[in-house]
């Protein structure tokens, strides 16, 4: 059966089971090619997709231009900083600039919940979240499901230990839901403010280390602490308080490798915050694997999206 093409990627939440398999089963296909001496592909040749950021980005800006290029589309960068929009421009009206400009597809970041399902509902251009504000990072979660699941093809019973801010996290939002979706056991690690009692009550909370390690889990998932949304509220006393409490410190490290548990994290990495150096060069450090499987997710979300009106 063929599963229908989507206009748009928001979040995790409302894809089928079957839409994450498709996307899954085909980041593997075009991960394939990356070993080749000639990476590209003619799949999306004539397509335009343009990348619209208004919030800072190193990797998954990349891993999208690098996506769409593999995939031969032609890529714009539209410049927040330089365009109009430090002029007043609304949303809207930059949008519909932009949709006279004819782009296929449209990757969204802001720091502002809902803007990407704002910009989808304007738009006949495909649009992918590529992070709005707390709520939601879903090609994240793709290439965070798709790392785990090249080391265990079935999920079901994994434990997965996710640790720091989740409150502002939308990367723990989306995470969270695929790991859960398929199988996997999930709890979260935090201090008390950042992880409050009455939210998330599908998911196990620990309070500290130890206790979450004596849950044994397969993989811990470390979050970066979301400086730019803590505001002028002091969610914990200090960074160095909280390395103490919930960072991968020197003493966890040697327990963690001895365990053999893999890490993850999203990046950018604050050192000596979520964890020390010496987990860089771990070898179940998934960290440059997680980047690597981030271009091969997104051009599989390129590939099946499909504008409204499309022909084809
Ligand atoms: C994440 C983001 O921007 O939400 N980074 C990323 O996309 N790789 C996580 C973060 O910034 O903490």
């Amino acid at each position: 059966m063929s599963i229908p093409r989507r206009k748009d990627l928001l979040s995790i939440a409302p894809l089928a089971d079957e839409e994450i398999e498709l996307v899954l089963s085909n980041a593997a296909q075009f991960k394939a090619l990356f070993r080749r001496r000639v990476k590209k592909v003619p799949t999306l040749r004539g397509r335009h997709v343009l990348t619209l950021f208004y919030e800072p980005s190193t990797r998954t800006l990349s891993s999208f231009e690098i996506a769409a290029s593999r995939l031969s589309a032609d890529v714009t960068h539209f410049s927040v900083s330089t365009s109009s929009v430090v002029k007043g421009e609304s949303i809207l009206d930059t949008v519909e600039t932009l949709e006279s400009m004819q782009v296929d597809c449209i990757i969204v970041r802001h720091s502002a919940s809902g803007v990407a399902s704002l910009i989808a509902r304007h738009s006949r251009a495909s649009v992918i979240n590529a992070g709005d504000g707390w709520h939601a990072h879903p090609t994240q979660a793709l290439l965070d499901a798709f790392t785990l699941r090249e080391i265990w093809p079935d999920l079901s019973g994994r434990r997965i230990l996710i640790v720091g801010d989740l409150l502002h996290s939308r990367v723990a939002r989306s995470t969270s839901t695929i790991f859960h979706r398929l199988g996997a056991e999930v709890a979260v690690l935090g201090p008390g403010t950042l992880i409050p009692d009455t939210r998330w009550d599908w998911l196990r909370k620990f309070r500290t280390f130890d206790e979450a390690l004596h849950w044994q889990p397969d993989v811990i998932y470390l979050l970066r602490i979301q400086n730019e949304r803590l505001g002028d509220d002091p969610f914990f006393p200090s960074l160095g308080e909280y390395h103490r409490h919930y960072g991968v410190t020197d003493e966890r490290f040697a327990r963690i490798a001895g365990e053999g548990l893999y890490l993850m994290h999203p990046g950018p990495v604050n050192r000596g915050v979520e964890l020390v150096d010496a987990v860089m060069s771990y070898d179940r450090c998934l960290i440059n694997q997680q980047v690597e499987n981030g271009i091969a997710i997104r051009m599989a979300c390129l590939h099946w999206l499909q504008p409204a009106t499309s022909s084809s």
